[in-house]
């Protein structure tokens, strides 16, 4: 299978803890070869759609490569996840103009979550689906204290991101509403605090999920990572 061409991802590898291994790139890879059980997820897909998942797939081939790991199938499992192989965890993210992936064994890491989405502010009436109690005040007051960045964009990227560290574990469909998000500006930090004991989480090492952020460019970048 091919390598990536250009690949930049320093200010991703920046959020991630040690451990970690990732790759990115800011535009699709032409003529990446899929695993046949690949290329069951885009088969009837437009070639826009099968171009960014190819390109994910060679951000995860390239990342598991630097983790030691030969190149092997990724495929979709029934929720949309990617499948790693046996002692790995990982993410996959794609929005205009960024594609990447991080994995990392499970041995050091028991959950993993990226999101990338672009530094724009987010549609009104999808703001109001996603932050719910103090959220709304808390990206109000951010954006009052650094203008630049979209924080609602960074409220939603957050919580992607601890959705795809939380699912292949949970295996339970979480709702915006189930996470309460707090974001250290200064920092470059978040906290997600999930359903409490109780309701049916099936890990209790997933109740409160630490993350980062940076702005990369064009691109609001988060990520989510539950250490040993
Ligand atoms: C699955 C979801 C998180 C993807 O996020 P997105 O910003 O739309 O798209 P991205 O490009 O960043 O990510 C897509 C990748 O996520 C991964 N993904 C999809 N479903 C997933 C799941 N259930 N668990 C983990 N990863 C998943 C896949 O790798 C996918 O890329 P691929 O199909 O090329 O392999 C989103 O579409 C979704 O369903 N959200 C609703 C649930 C949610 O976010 N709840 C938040 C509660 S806090």
């Amino acid at each position: 299978l091919t390598r990536l061409g250009s690949v930049s991802c320093r200010a991703l590898e920046a959020l991630l803890p040690a451990g970690a291994s990732a790759a990115a790139t800011r535009a699709d890879v032409s003529g990446v070869p899929l695993f046949p059980e690949e290329e069951a997820a885009v088969r009837r897909a437009i070639a826009r759609r099968r171009d960014e998942f190819a390109t994910g797939r060679a951000c995860a081939r390239a990342a598991l490569e630097s983790l030691g790991l030969p190149e092997l199938a990724i495929p979709t499992g029934s929720a949309g996840e990617p499948r790693w192989p046996a002692g790995v965890v990982g993410s996959i993210t794609h929005c205009d103009g960024y594609r990447a992936c991080a994995v990392a064994r499970e041995a050091d890491l028991a959950a993993l979550g990226i999101d990338a989405e672009p530094n724009r502010p987010l549609p009104e009436r999808l703001l109001a689906d996603v932050a719910f109690g103090d959220e709304r005040a808390l990206v109000r007051r951010l954006a009052g204290a650094e203008p630049d960045v979209r924080w609602d964009r960074v409220l939603f990227s957050a919580k992607e991101a601890v959705y795809k560290a939380w699912f292949p574990r949970a295996r339970r469909r979480l709702g915006f509403e189930d996470v309460a998000l707090t974001i250290d500006h200064r920092a470059g930090t978040f906290s997600a605090e999930l359903p409490p004991p109780g309701l049916p989480l099936a890990d209790g090492a997933l109740q409160v999920l630490s993350g980062r952020w940076a702005v990369d460019g064009e691109v609001v970048l988060t990520a989510v990572a539950v250490t040993r």
